[in-house]
């Protein structure tokens, strides 16, 4: 997760803007360097027993579940709020590492009110991810018995904060691609429509920087939660096995969340205590994942004892035990980056390279 070198740093006024995206603007010689969406396993994903949504009435629709989705929408519009006003206080002050990333953002941001929009509205995608996937794996693996939600209650959250996710990536994305479009003066405004949307939602589209790999990876995490997510309400035409064994996937969209994060976010650009933060929440969903997989709620997916299995399926039984030891290895290796700080950070210039001439 090592990031290559190439955006730039504080002597970016050797590069002049050409638009939004951290390279874009950016990685013209000078000093710097240089993750869904995810849905997790709705509602009682694997847990037994029957399933009426609505904390017991009446059938689940994506409609009834939209209807549903609007409080915890609410909240995650106030914390989108919030981020908002934060970022642009941070960018304002130049504490933003943005700032550092991009100068010429802090010089003039109101020109990059979308930008940071769009940023709030990434973080509280992720936030709204990481909850999603905690209720996810609440539900298909041990819960703690002094929880203050009951099973159907808990099943409901976690579809509609799934819903609410991808709404908060689509918005996401939606800004940043608006932010291109505002600040392409090339041509005509369908021109700048069409390349917005292409540098934003078809993969390969953005060519610059580390944008060539990040966006992709962004671009992967929210078309894989959108089927991921809503297969659940057709569940009965596919089947719920298979939907049980799709869905599972999410944790997919998740990680690639994650990287994308971590690989693009300016704010979590270099080492620091906020990069760290976003690393230190992954161990609880580590965590609940090993305990999801050595006590699942559904007590066929628990690993009998190997004297117990039959010949023929001991390749099978290795292979669960072998998944197993991985979701243990990452944790260890969690707890490692933690201890080590050896994030993929990128290592932060000083704040004035004027003396030093350092911009590597
Ligand atoms: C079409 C898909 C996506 C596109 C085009 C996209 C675009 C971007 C861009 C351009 C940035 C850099 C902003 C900066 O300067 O910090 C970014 C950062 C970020 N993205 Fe995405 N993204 C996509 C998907 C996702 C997904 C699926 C998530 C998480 C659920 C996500 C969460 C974030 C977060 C948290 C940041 C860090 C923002 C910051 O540093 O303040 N993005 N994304």
């Amino acid at each position: 997760m090592q990031p290559p070198p190439e955006r730039t740093a504080p002597d970016a006024e050797n590069a002049p803007p050409t638009g939004p995206g951290p390279e874009r603007t950016l990685g013209q010689g000078a000093a710097g360097e240089s993750a869904p969406g995810s849905t997790p396993p709705a509602e009682g994903s694997s847990v037994p027993g029957p399933r009426t949504g609505t904390a017991g009435a009446g059938r689940v629709t994506l409609r009834s579940d939209l209807r549903a989705s609007w409080p915890d929408g609410l909240v995650a519009l106030a914390i989108t709020a919030a981020l908002s006003a934060l970022i642009w206080a941070r960018i304002n002050s130049r504490a933003s590492s943005t700032a550092t990333v991009m100068p010429f953002m802090a010089d003039d941001p109101e020109a990059f009110l979308l930008y940071f929009l769009s940023q709030a509205f990434g973080w509280s995608a992720l936030l709204w991810a990481w909850i999603t996937v905690v209720l996810g794996l609440l539900l298909s693996g041990p819960r703690p018995a002094r929880l203050p939600l009951s099973g159907p209650r808990l099943e409901r959250l976690h579809r509609t904060t799934s819903l609410n996710t991808i709404g908060l990536i689509a918005a996401h994305a939606l800004l940043f691609a608006a932010e291109l479009f505002r600040h392409d003066d090339a041509g005509a405004w369908y021109g700048a429509a069409w390349t917005a949307f292409v540098e934003t939602f078809v993969p390969g589209g953005y060519d610059s920087g580390t944008g060539r790999i990040a966006i992709p990876v962004g671009q992967a995490a929210l078309y894989l939660a959108i089927p991921l997510g809503l297969l659940f309400y057709i569940r009965h035409r596919i089947g719920p096995k298979t939907w049980r064994v799709l869905h599972r996937f999410v944790l997919v969209v998740y990680v690639l969340s994650v990287w994308h994060t971590l690989l693009y976010g300016t704010n979590v650009w270099y080492d620091g205590w906020f990069r760290t933060s976003v690393w230190l929440l992954q161990l609880p969903i580590a965590a609940l994942f090993l305990a999801r997989l050595l006590s699942p709620a559904r007590r066929s997916e628990r690993l009998p004892a190997l004297a117990a299995v039959p010949g023929g399926g001991k390749p099978l039984w290795t292979a669960r035990a072998a998944g197993r030891a991985a979701a243990a290895a990452v944790l260890v290796a969690l707890v490692a980056i933690l201890v080590t700080g050896r994030d993929g950070g990128r290592e932060e210039p000083p704040a004035d390279t004027t003396s030093t001439h350092n911009h590597d």
